[in-house]
This record gives structure tokens, sequence and C-alpha cells, in this order.
């Protein structure tokens, strides 16, 4: 493998529209600490770069949804997600921001060079006018109803009730979001970067040239190229961005993901103007190694439309590697912010304090490396009760606590090695080799495995020994057992300090001496002879019961009071009088047998014993139940209405539902069985 003088490592840069949640955490910044941290042990020079990735239209809309000027929200969720990192111990060189004036530049300056070296194609397209507001609409700015699903409320960009991606012009009966009118075509200049001209490139660079990158990146690299590039629109009409530098061209900015991604160039020169380092080396040495760490729905614009802007650019280095992870699941459910479902990391350590290393065990440990992975409050409580404090927690302090105890806190000399001392040995020498060898191929999993296997060394040889019960007979083997024992712990504050640095500084502290680097793992020597310790302190607690419950009870009921937040209750209709409702006739009924109604999605065909007659209703239930559930099931059923027919099957009445918090429609039944046949009245 070749040899690199220096490391340039960048991490996606997060939208300042909303806090971070641990899907962020647990596939990106997570990662790529530990990557750095380990670096910089071994000696490297590395510059890692994050920022706020403060344009884009989901940023508008926000800021006009709230009555504030983008500007304001960027500020609000730039300051809580930086925040957020330096707690979570994410060491950044620099934590920059795409609103300032030197990523302005930046990013004008690299669209200008391309302009220059005509590397733009030019064209005049249809899009979206409001007459009204005098604006272009992205497509987020347009709803209209689906043309696959009906959904009235349906995006320009995507249908959120069936999930289908759309283009503005599929819709049926746009509106403009700003003016609630229709909005006309009108033709506009826009700049394309010709993607199918680099592609040959591409082909020859990611798909030759790094066969070693994952799998999952390499796979979607692959079948992107394969399905053939077009050309990119790097420009919008929007008037949030960054300003195209061209005569004539009001009201246009640089399309967010052309921007954004040189926010890490711009980051960069920020670091260099508070530090007075060179960036340069950077970006343009290619002794550099470029990685970035992204989750995967960034992989297209960090392996082919970057990489293609900064060949065509010319002067700057590309990646070496971009080591995407795959998305992690919350309790066997989908992150997502609107629902929201999500654990918000800010929260997390306003409420778990003192336990960011557990977080950062625990997702480290469920990283979604190559599949998507599932974090559980359960598992998290599992994690830190069974590894972190019965492993690692329980092997050092039981060291330290002995050597106070027998030996003053003064590090005892050996007296001799038995061979099964020299084996235990030997295995520390290997384990910091194959963690060195997992975090440079970035199976981080891999090697936190390893790194509690220097914990569980420790606490088997300990426990083979057993110290404390031989003590009286044997203190010089007792000198020796704590010795290895005490040198086992300072190996473990090295190889744990890239996952849990603060674990690690407490054990530097507890040591009284390191923190050691990377090269030093592995000696079995790190600790002199009569060395004093100061006392010992407790590493991890534990995590009770009570406190999963009421995060479990969190999430539930912040998604609850958001799906109400965000259901549209339908206004009460008109009145009605008594007479109107003793019309209507409702009984108890039970349902004897279900079935699909054939070629269709929602449909079941039921037979409901009314007390009266066994009778067959179609209901619109199919997509929330299977027949085999609802079977048995008692039901209320309007017993009067008049025969229909539904995809061809006769249907005599329907079955009452109501919808719950989350959109699925739920049985209205007698709360307790009742005879069938019996009136609602
Ligand atoms: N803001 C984007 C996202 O969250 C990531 C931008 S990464 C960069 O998906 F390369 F553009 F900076
Ligand atoms: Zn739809």
């Amino acid at each position: 493998m070749k040899n690199f003088k220096r490391y340039t490592v960048t991490t996606a840069l997060p939208y300042a529209n909303g806090p971070l949640h641990i899907g962020h955490i647990a596939g990106v910044y997570v990662p790529a600490d530990i990557y750095v941290r380990y670096l910089r042990a071994a000696g490297k020079d590395v510059l890692f770069i994050g920022g706020s990735d403060e344009h884009g239209v989901p940023i508008t809309i926000k800021a006009r949804k709230e009555g504030v000027s983008p500007q304001d929200i960027v500020d609000k969720y730039h300051n809580i997600i930086k925040n957020t990192f330096t707690r979570l111990g994410i060491s950044f060189d620099i934590y920059s921001r795409t609103s300032l004036p030197v990523h302005h530049k930046t990013a004008s300056d690299f669209f200008r060079t391309l302009y220059d070296k005509g590397k733009f194609i030019e064209k005049t397209t249809a899009q979206y006018y409001d007459e009204e507001a005098g604006q272009f609409l992205a497509d987020r700015y347009i709803t209209g109803t689906c043309p696959h699903c009906g959904n009235e409320k349906a995006y320009g960009d995507q249908c959120e009730s069936c999930g289908t991606s759309l283009n503005a012009t599929d819709l049926i009966n746009p509106r403009s979001v700003l003016s609630g009118h229709p909005p006309v075509m009108k033709d506009t200049k826009h700049w394309f970067l010709p993607l199918d001209t680099y592609e040959p490139w591409l082909r020859q660079w990611i798909l030759e040239e790094h066969k070693e990158w994952k799998p999952n990146v390499y796979g979607q690299c692959k079948s992107w190229l394969d399905q053939g590039l077009q050309p990119r629109a790097v420009t919008r009409d929007l008037d949030w961005g960054v300003k195209v530098p061209l005569e004539g061209t009001d009201g246009k900015v640089l399309y967010v993901w052309f921007d954004a991604p040189i926010g890490y160039i711009s980051a960069s020169k920020d670091w260099s103007e508070q530090t007075g380092k060179d960036w340069t080396p950077y970006w343009k040495d290619n002794e550099s190694k470029l990685v970035h760490f992204i989750g995967k729905d960034n992989i297209v614009f960090h392996c082919i439309i970057f990489p293609a802007m900064l060949h065509a650019e010319g002067s700057f280095i590309v990646p070496e590697n971009v080591p995407a992870n795959e998305f992690l699941n919350l309790e066997g459910d989908k992150i997502s912010t609107s629902r929201n479902w999500a654990v918000w990391v800010h929260e997390y350590l306003d409420e778990l304090p003192g336990r960011e290393d557990v977080l950062r065990y625990v997702l480290t440990a469920n990283a979604p490396e190559t599949k998507d992975n599932d974090f559980t409050w359960k598992d998290f409580q599992a994690r830190n009760n069974n590894e972190l404090l019965a492993i690692f927690g329980n092997f050092v302090n039981r060291t330290l606590v002995l050597t106070h105890k027998y030996f003053g806190g003064k590090v005892p000399a050996i007296t001799t090695l038995t061979p099964e001392d020299k084996a235990t040995l030997d295995e520390l020498a290997a384990l910091p080799g194959k963690i060195a060898n997992h975090i440079e191929n970035y199976r981080f999993r891999d090697g936190l495995t390893e790194m509690m296997n220097m914990a569980r060394l420790g606490n088997k040889y300990l426990t083979e020994n057993e110290p404390w019960k031989i003590f009286a007979t044997q203190p010089e083997r007792v000198q020796t057992v704590i010795n290895i024992s005490l040198q086992i712990a300072a190996n473990l504050s090295i190889v744990a300090a890239p996952f849990i640095p603060f674990t690690a500084d407490k054990m530097t502290n507890m040591l009284n001496l390191g923190p050691f680097t990377w090269a030093d793992a592995g000696r079995n020597n790190l600790l002199p002879d009569n060395h004093p310790l100061n006392p010992p302190a407790f590493l991890f607690t534990k995590v009770e019961d009570d406190i999963i419950q009421s995060q479990i009870d969190k999430l539930h009921k912040a998604k609850a009071e958001n799906v109400f937040k965000n259901a549209s209750v339908a206004p009460i209709k008109d009145d009605i009088t008594y007479e109107d409702f003793t019309r209507l006739d409702l009984r108890t009924g039970t349902i004897i047998t279900a079935e699909k109604v054939a070629k269709t999605k929602k449909l079941l065909k039921l037979t409901i014993d009314t007390g009266i007659d066994k009778r067959t209703v179609v209901s619109g239930i199919a997509e929330y139940y299977t027949p085999e559930e609802v079977i048995g099931k008692q039901v209320c059923v309007v017993a009067n209405l008049a025969p229909r027919n539904i995809k061809g099957v006769d249907s005599k009445g329907m079955i009452l539902m109501a919808e719950d918090a989350d959109g699925k429609l739920v049985f209205v039944s007698p709360a307790v069985n009742t005879i069938n046949g019996a009136t609602v009245k």
C-alpha cells in the first residue's frame, strides 16, 4: 500500500436545518473520529474537516414556515450541531460553515475557473414560474396531485404518500407553494457539468484503480456508470446560496450540491486563517490521502460528481477512499425527522451526562458498515452493563484497587514470568497491530471487538491468577500478576483512545502516565517499577432499567405528539338532527371469513355475521391487516347501507374504522365482546 505523507479527512457537512440524530453520528462522525484519533496517535499528519451545509431549498422552506430568514435558521442549527460534536468528542481541526465569506469566494472562484476553462454547457429549459411571486419554483415549491396514488399534497420532487420520486411536471394540477396559484412555464438559462465527458476517466479511476472500495460504494458507482451519466445542472433559480459569478444572472445561485463539497476546501482555508498553517498541501499534493466519510445517500456526489469537478478544475487531488456507510435504524424502524422517530444527540448528552463514550461505543458496535443496522435501547443497556462495565471497567478497576491495596498504589516489579504470563504478553503484543489494521481498512466494528478482546484478556488473566487469594502466601507471585495486569491496562488506554476517548483520558489520569503513542502499544513495560498511580475511579456505571424505559417512552411519546401535530384532522361537518342519526342502523357483527379481493391492493372481502344474516362486505383494510388477523374480530357495521358493487363484488354495508396516529386504520369495536346484532346507539 502507498505510504502517504499526510491525511485530509472530511465528513459530510450536515444540513443546518435540524439537530443531529444518532444515525448521522453512527454513519459518519464517530467512524471518522476513530480513524483520525488513531492516525494522530500513530504520529500522522491529519487535517480533520467538518462544517455545516447552509444552503439548499429545505432551509429556505423552513425559514418561510417559521417566518424568519434562512440565515436565522442556519445560525441556530449551526451552533447546536457544532456544540453537539464538541460534547461528543468529535475532534475536528475545523468545524466551518458554508455561509462564510471564505466559502462564497471559494465556491464562486471554483465555478468561475470551470466556466473560463469552458467546462460547462449552457442550456435554456422551461421551468415552473410563479408570476405573482416573480420567482422560479424549486421542485419543493410546487405541490399538486400525485399521478400514481392521487395524493393531493405531493411535492414536485416526491410524493410522501406513496414514496415515488417525481418531476414537477408530473404533478396534476400543480400549484405554487408561494402564491397558491398554478405556475406557468418560463424559459431559464442554466449551466451544466457534462458528466458524460468524464465517464471514461471515472470508469478507469473507480472501476479499475479502486477495486478495494467497500462493495456497497463500488457497486453503487458501477451501477451509475453502467447506466450512463448525463449532464447535471450546477445552478438554480433561487435567492439563497452562492451567487452565480456571471453577468446577468440575478436570482441564480450555485446548486447546493455544487457548493457544499467545495465547502471542504473552504473549511481548510478557514483553518489556515485561524492557525496560520498552509492548507494547500492537504488538497494539492498527491502524497496526501483524501478520505470522505459519508452516508450511502451521498455516494454519487462524493464518488462521481465532486471528483469530476475536481478533475475538471485540474489542481486538486481526488479521494483515495470513500468509506460510505449504510443506514442505522432505531428500534426496528427507519429513523425519520419528519415522523420524529430519532434519538437526538444533544438530548442524549443532556439526559445521560457522562455517558458520551457509551454512545460512541454502542454506535460503533452497531455501525451500519456493510448493511443497515439497528439501535435499540435494550441493546444499549446490555452493551453498557455487560461489556463496558462488566469487562472493561471491571478489569481496570480491579487492577487499580489491588495495586493500592497490596502495593500502596505503586507499580510492583515483576519477579519471575511463567509460560502463561509469557503467552498473555504475546497475545497483548499482537492486538494493537490487528486493531490498527482494522481501523486503516475502515472496519471499525472489528477494531472495537479486538479492543474489547484486550480487556477480556486482562479480565481472564486476573480471574485465572486470583491474586486476592494468594497474596498471603505468595506475595511475589502477586507482584508479577499485578504488574502484568497494569501493563495490560496501560495498553488498553492506548487502543481504547480512538473509540472511547473520554474513558482513555480517565485511565491516563489514574495511571498517572501517558498519553502514549500508538507505537508504544504492545509493550509490556509501559509503566516502570515503583511508578505511583492515582486512586481508582469508576469508568462506567450501571444503566438501570428506569433510564431505558424512560428513553423508550420518550421516543414513542415524541412520535405520537408529532403525528398529532401533523395530522390533518378533518373539520366537523354540518349539524344533523337526532332523526337523521336514527336513520343509520349500526350493529355489532363478527368477521367470519376474509380473503383478498383479486387484483386489488387495499380490499378485503369479508363475511360478517350480523346476528341477523351473514353478508358480504368489502373493506379497504388489506394494507393494514391480513385475512387471518381479522377473522373472529367483532366490529361495528353500518347495516342499512345500500348495496354497492366494488371491483366485481356485491358489498352490503360497511365496517367502522378510525385512523390511528400513523394513519393506519384501526377497528372501532365494542370495548368488550357482545352479542352480534346489538344496536349501536
Ligand atoms: N448536507 C448533505 C447531507 O446531509 C451532505 C453534504 S456533504 C458535502 O446529505 F459534500 F456536500 F459537503
Ligand atoms: Zn403518490
